[in-house]
């Protein structure tokens, strides 16, 4: 492996333009839609320590070996398998870890495609003004009434994969890049607004209080398998898009820091949406457990009731959609770059397949809040049964055995000089996490759920 080798996807132009990129696949609907309703549903401040106890030991330490393994290889995840377990004298079978991770990747955007939808749907409601004066139980109607019709789900889901489509067609560093750029903060200004309206509300003690302090006898062991997969999910991990990304990621760049900085800002995008969001669920009188509807049955209380509140309205479900947009791009590159290095095919032909499979892996998701609301396979709707399979499972599997790779597998002198840490001491610390406590939580947590511990 040379020092010299580039992707032929071209290369991020520079530390600045990954950092965004990483940050934009990592920053989406999982800490704004995703990360308020599961705290909700799994009793709030246990909950988030489990959450964020997974991000600062299993999801750093793997999101560095993940875009360590990307950049070495500089191809797509499969073939990054290959070449890496190739170098390290390693069995060839560890190339299926890309192929699960290519399987997620359809699977997650299927859903995830939906969701974004309803917030592109919430642009126009808010544009209109339907928000406007309108109470909890109006709001409410508002939401139920748009998830119950099978057809303007699709149409949305439709156009949302189109808009997705055709960003990652221009490739890495035109489409990706650009679209990212001026999107994390504005979506930062408009958070902390929204924290700042929650302070006016009666409830803001009693939101916060739910979300940080801790009563573990709320938590179950399947609530603690959530919150590690979703440590997962949040950073987009176990599944090669950041290794995807890591694969245009120039040499010279630390990949330490700038894993910190991304696992970061994350971090603090999911805890000011929970702050923004809680005090009005308490002073709405809303339930916490209210499921995947719970931002779009709480926000729209606050844009209908507060000065500003129609411009707020807008460009915060605007920039919700850009935010979801910079995910979705990271989750179909991975199948686009093996399509395009493997089987010869153009950025348009490998977009237009796979974009076509997961609009139509889509559907399964848009009935299921609809005409088979009732269909339930281990009693879980279609919708619950991708998200727990993909962010419960699939993604700490593969998170599993990237940290097993980079840790067991990659030659210390490789690994040492890919990271190439400020200081032995570092190098140690992610040796021990990625070796041991990474591998060890994810495999007690599974041992856990299943009963045996
Ligand atoms: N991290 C994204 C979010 O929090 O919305 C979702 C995601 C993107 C998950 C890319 C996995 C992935 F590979």
């Amino acid at each position: 492996m040379t020092d010299t080798k580039k992707s032929q996807h071209g290369e991020w132009s520079s530390r600045f333009a990954f950092i965004l990129a990483a940050t934009g696949s990592a920053v989406g609907l999982g800490n704004i839609w995703k990360f308020p309703y599961i705290t909700g549903e799994n009793g709030g401040g246990a909950f988030v320590i489990i959450y964020l106890l997974c991000v600062l030991l299993i999801g750093i330490p793997i999101m560095m070996a993940e875009t360590m393994l990307g950049r070495r290889s500089r191809q797509n995840p499969i073939s990054t398998m290959i070449t890496l377990a190739d170098e390290a004298g390693a069995d060839k079978n560890w190339h299926y870890l890309g192929w699960m991770g290519v399987a997620a990747g359809f699977l997650i955007l299927s859903y995830y495609s939906v969701i974004a939808g309803w917030a592109s749907a919430y642009v126009l409601k808010a544009l209109t003004g339907s928000f406007f004066g309108a109470d909890a139980s109006a709001i409410k109607a508002i939401f139920d009434d748009f998830v119950a019709s099978p057809v303007k789900l699709l149409f949305w889901h439709s156009l949302f994969m189109l808009a997705t489509m055709l960003i990652v067609v221009r490739g890495v560093n035109t489409g990706l890049e650009k679209a990212v750029r001026f999107l994390m903060p504005s979506l930062f200004v408009l958070l902390i607004l929204m924290v700042a309206y929650a302070m006016t509300t009666d409830s803001y003690d009693q939101g916060v209080k739910f979300l940080f302090t801790p009563d573990f006898s709320k938590l179950t062991g399947n609530g603690v398998l959530t919150a590690m997969g979703h440590a997962f999910f949040t950073l987009s991990l176990g599944m090669g898009a950041i290794m995807v990304y890591g694969s245009y990621l120039p040499k010279d760049v630390s990949i330490s820091k700038t894993v910190f900085l991304i696992a970061g800002t994350d971090t603090v995008v999911a805890l000011l949406a929970g702050v923004a969001i809680f005090p009005i669920v308490f002073a709405s009188g809303l339930e916490p457990a209210a499921g995947p509807g719970l931002i779009f049955q709480t926000l729209p209380i606050a844009f209908g009731n507060m000065t500003g509140g129609w411009f707020f309205g807008v460009l915060f479900f605007v920039m919700l959609v850009f935010a979801a947009l910079s995910s979705s791009i990271s989750l179909i590159e991975p199948a686009v770059a093996w399509l395009v290095e493997n089987k010869d095919m153009s950025r348009e032909q490998a977009c237009i397949w796979s974009g076509s499979i997961t609009w139509l892996l889509g559907l399964g998701t848009i009935f299921s809040f609809n005409v088979w609301s009732e269909f339930k396979i281990f009693d879980r709707t279609i919708f619950q049964l991708l998200d727990y399979l993909t962010a419960n499972l699939m993604l700490p599997i593969g998170g599993f055995c990237i940290a097993v790779f980079a840790g067991w597998i990659m030659k210390q002198q490789h690994t040492e000089h890919e990271l190439d840490m400020p200081n032995a001491l570092s190098y140690q610390t992610w040796q021990i996490l990625t070796r041991y406590v990474a591998p060890a939580a994810v495999f007690l947590v599974f041992l856990h759920v299943v009963g045996v511990l």
